[in-house]
């Protein structure tokens, strides 16, 4: 499964890319409204920083503005990929880049059949939203798991992008449910690495040593 970092913060992304682990990142205009940076600019640094697919949102609600727009992003760098929402507008857009070459990320999906029109129109990556499913009662997994099961039935090259992931636990299933991609908060990226049995056989490996030099 490949890791991306979702924030918008270049701070955040510059000590990610240090884990070695990271492959991507994701944003949108709320992640970019918090670094009080446009878009474009924060784009323009993120290239230089991780050598993976960038997912920039387009902010047009028609088609042909998020086309421009896409036009426009797509020219900073190749690893650039548009983010649209997925809407009638927006999966035309999306049709529009993939028959142009140009990769993409339908974000906001909610359900199967969302996922389902989003592949038929070429999307690179599809982003189920699990927390935000979660939040409302329903249950985010399962549509990773649906997504998992409509893609496979007719070998739909389009990759699931588990997003609005809120804990490790987000991670660990959606592993196992064979996301392709998860996108991960930074806080909740360090969590990963956490065991309280790793932490407490270091602590005693190194005092062992310690005792046996002293
Ligand atoms: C994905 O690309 C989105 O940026 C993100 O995962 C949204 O997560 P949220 O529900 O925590 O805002």
């Amino acid at each position: 499964m490949q890791i991306f970092i979702d924030t918008g913060s270049l701070e955040e992304i510059k000590e990610a890319a240090t884990f070695g682990i990271v492959d991507g990142v994701t944003t949108n205009p709320s992640l970019i409204a918090k670094t009080g940076k446009s878009r474009d600019e924060i784009i323009n640094e993120i290239v230089k920083i991780i050598d993976g697919p960038i997912s920039a949102e387009v902010i047009s609600t028609d088609s042909q503005g998020m086309i421009e727009e896409g036009k426009m992003l797509s020219k900073i760098h190749k690893n650039v990929t548009i983010k649209v929402p997925m809407t009638i507008e927006g999966i035309k857009a999306c049709k529009w880049f993939s028959d142009n070459k140009i990769k993409t990320n339908v974000t906001l999906v909610f359900s199967s059949n969302q996922a389902l029109l989003a592949a038929k129109a070429g999307a690179t990556y599809v982003s189920p939203f699990i927390g935000r499913l979660d939040d409302i009662g329903h249950d985010g997994m399962n549509l990773i798991e649906e997504i998992r099961q409509v893609f496979d039935n007719y070998a739909f090259p389009t990759q699931i992008l588990a997003a609005s992931i809120r804990h490790p636990d987000h991670v660990r299933v959606a592993s196992m449910l064979g996301a392709d991609v998860a996108t991960i908060p930074f806080d909740v990226l360090k969590k990963l690495y956490n065991h309280v049995l790793t932490d407490k056989g270091v602590e005693a490996f190194l005092k062992d040593y310690k005792k046996s030099i002293s």
